[in-house]
């Protein structure tokens, strides 16, 4: 009995041993998943989660799962191409960066790859260095920075340990008070165990200029192009014309319970969608009309929407009588056809000018977002009979009209328009 167990304590060790040693010597840093960090940084992790960024996969969002099938193939089969470059599809530099950083396209090879923009991508860039190569052309994602193979980046708060690690060079108890009471930390050049789980060493350069500034963002936000060259996604472009010396971290990552928030909303997250615009309504009544005034202002200094061009906006502007029946409409349904006023869409054409999809647009079409900080003011004259109330209400879209009915997959939440304001004027 007593041999017994000795020789399982001995197996024990010698298993853990080996297990510090080759986790430590053999996992790269760009290996490391996401719920490695949740062991200690659990409200971060939380709001990471539930952010697109652990959702830009093919392997996890169904809305660029449903284009990248289309333009490259199956994301868990090794080997396909970008069908229209015949290279390596350029989506993954974004969408899966950790995958690209080994040439792979089997996503769901480990967690590092499917879990997308995690974070071991964003904290391994090290310098940006611009998404313009010298001859012009573009390099996108991950290619528009130098990125540590070594050394995770931080923003500097926790991570300028020299004059600490100096004092402890004294200390009989070799640096103890460098960890925090709750959790030890890996990124002083030691793996540690965290709840009985071994976590490699991480080590952490202090890195402000990029972490504390929009660099951290631009590689993938700036711009892309789609093959024909004609830009797909432009924020960067529109954050440039703004002139704004914001940057994004101060709306996209606030402090929130004395961290940076990881939630990094955009479309798909309604609070965010709620501050993004100024909206109101007023009304005059003169003779047998009713004047309305609908004013919308843009506080970003990015257009509204941004980010991916089937984003849009659309307002629904309506006159009720007194017992709420609706007498009049800009519009029944979507606005688009009857009152393109109230349609906010960034359109893309063919040749001949025609609407046209992403993968293969030729032009840009027209632009009818709000351009940065812009305001608009959109004017109705209701017949006044009747009328007591004058409602606008907006509505934001993930997706253009003829893409919500061609993608019959994707899950209804995703179709659904989202009320992101309303205004009222009584009359
Ligand atoms: C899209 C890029 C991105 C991703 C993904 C990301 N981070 Fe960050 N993180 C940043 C930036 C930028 C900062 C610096 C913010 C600042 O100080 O202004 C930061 C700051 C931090 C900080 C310091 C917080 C503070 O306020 O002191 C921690 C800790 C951290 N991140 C952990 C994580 C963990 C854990 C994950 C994954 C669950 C993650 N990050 C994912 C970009 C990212
Ligand atoms: C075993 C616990 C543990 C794990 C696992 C862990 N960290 Fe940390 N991390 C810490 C501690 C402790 C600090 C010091 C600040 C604090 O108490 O949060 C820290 C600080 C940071 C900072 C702030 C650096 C700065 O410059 O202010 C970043 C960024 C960070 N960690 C990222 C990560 C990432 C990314 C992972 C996963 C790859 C990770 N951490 C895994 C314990 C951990
Ligand atoms: C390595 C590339 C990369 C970096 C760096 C990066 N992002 Fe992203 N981001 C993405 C991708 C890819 C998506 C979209 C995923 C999708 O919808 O499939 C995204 C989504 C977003 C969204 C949400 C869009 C939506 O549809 O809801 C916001 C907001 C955002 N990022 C802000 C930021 C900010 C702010 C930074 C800098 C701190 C940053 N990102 C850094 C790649 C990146
Ligand atoms: C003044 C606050 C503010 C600043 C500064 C700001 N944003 Fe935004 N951003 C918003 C709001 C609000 C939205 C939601 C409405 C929209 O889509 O325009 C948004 C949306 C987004 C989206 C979502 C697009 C999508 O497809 O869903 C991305 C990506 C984004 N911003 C990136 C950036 C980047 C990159 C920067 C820095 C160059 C930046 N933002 C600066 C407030 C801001
Ligand atoms: C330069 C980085 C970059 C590259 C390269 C890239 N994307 Fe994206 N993509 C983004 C970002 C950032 C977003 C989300 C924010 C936005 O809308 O700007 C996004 C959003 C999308 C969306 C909308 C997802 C949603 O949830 O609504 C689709 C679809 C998409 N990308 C498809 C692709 C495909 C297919 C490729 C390759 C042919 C590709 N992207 C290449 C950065 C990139």
């Amino acid at each position: 009995m007593k041999n017994k167990i000795n020789k399982g304590v001995l197996l024990g060790l010698l298993v853990g041993w080996v297990g510090v040693f080759t986790t430590a010597a053999a996992t790269p840093l760009h290996h490391i998943s996401a719920e490695t960090c949740k062991s200690c940084h659990k409200e971060i992790y939380k709001q990471w989660k539930q952010s697109m960024h652990a959702n830009s996969s093919a392997m996890k969002d169904p809305i660029h799962a449903t284009f990248y099938k289309k333009v490259v193939g199956d994301p868990t089969k090794e080997g396909v191409k970008h069908k229209a470059s015949g290279k390596y599809p350029v989506c993954l530099q974004c969408h899966a960066p950790n995958a690209a950083k080994d040439k792979t396209t089997k996503l769901d090879a480990m967690a590092a790859y499917s879990e997308g923009v995690n974070c071991i991508v964003c904290h391994t860039l090290k310098k940006y260095k611009g998404i313009q190569k010298p001859d012009g052309k573009l390099q996108l994602g991950l290619k528009a920075y130098e990125w540590s193979k070594d050394a995770a980046q931080g923003p500097g708060r926790h991570s300028n340990v020299g004059l600490q690690k100096l004092a402890a060079a004294g200390d009989v108890f070799g640096g103890g008070a460098m960890e925090d009471d709750s959790k030890p930390n890996p990124h002083l050049g030691e793996p540690v165990t965290m709840d009985g789980k071994e976590i490699p060493s991480i080590p952490m350069e202090s890195n402000p200029k990029l972490m504390k500034t929009s660099d951290a963002c631009m590689g993938c936000h700036d711009q892309r192009n789609n093959p024909h060259g004609v830009p797909l996604c432009q924020t960067g472009n529109e954050y440039m014309l703004s002139d704004s010396r914001v940057n994004c971290l101060s709306c996209h990552m606030p402090i929130n319970d004395g961290l940076a928030d990881h939630t990094m909303g955009g479309g798909h997250n309604n609070s965010i969608l709620q501050r993004s615009v100024v909206f109101d309504v007023s009304t005059k009544k003169v003779d047998n009309k009713v004047l309305t005034t609908v004013y919308l202002k843009n506080p970003q200094p990015h257009s509204l929407p941004t980010g991916a061009p089937f984003r849009n906006i659309y307002m629904k502007l309506a006159a009720y009588d007194a017992e709420g029946n609706k007498i009049w409409e800009n519009a029944e349904g979507h606005p688009g056809k009857k009152d393109p006023q109230a349609y906010f869409v960034y359109a893309l054409a063919d040749e001949k000018g025609n609407p046209a999809m992403p993968p293969t647009a030729k032009q840009l079409g027209k632009d009818t977002r709000l351009k940065p900080h812009e305001e608009r003011t959109l004017v109705y004259e209701i017949p006044a009979k009747g009328v007591k109330l004058v409602r606008g209400e907006l509505y934001y879209n993930l997706l253009w009209p003829v893409l919500n009915e061609k993608f019959k997959h994707l899950p209804e939440d995703l179709k659904a328009p989202q009320l992101i304001a309303a205004a009222e004027s009584s009359i």
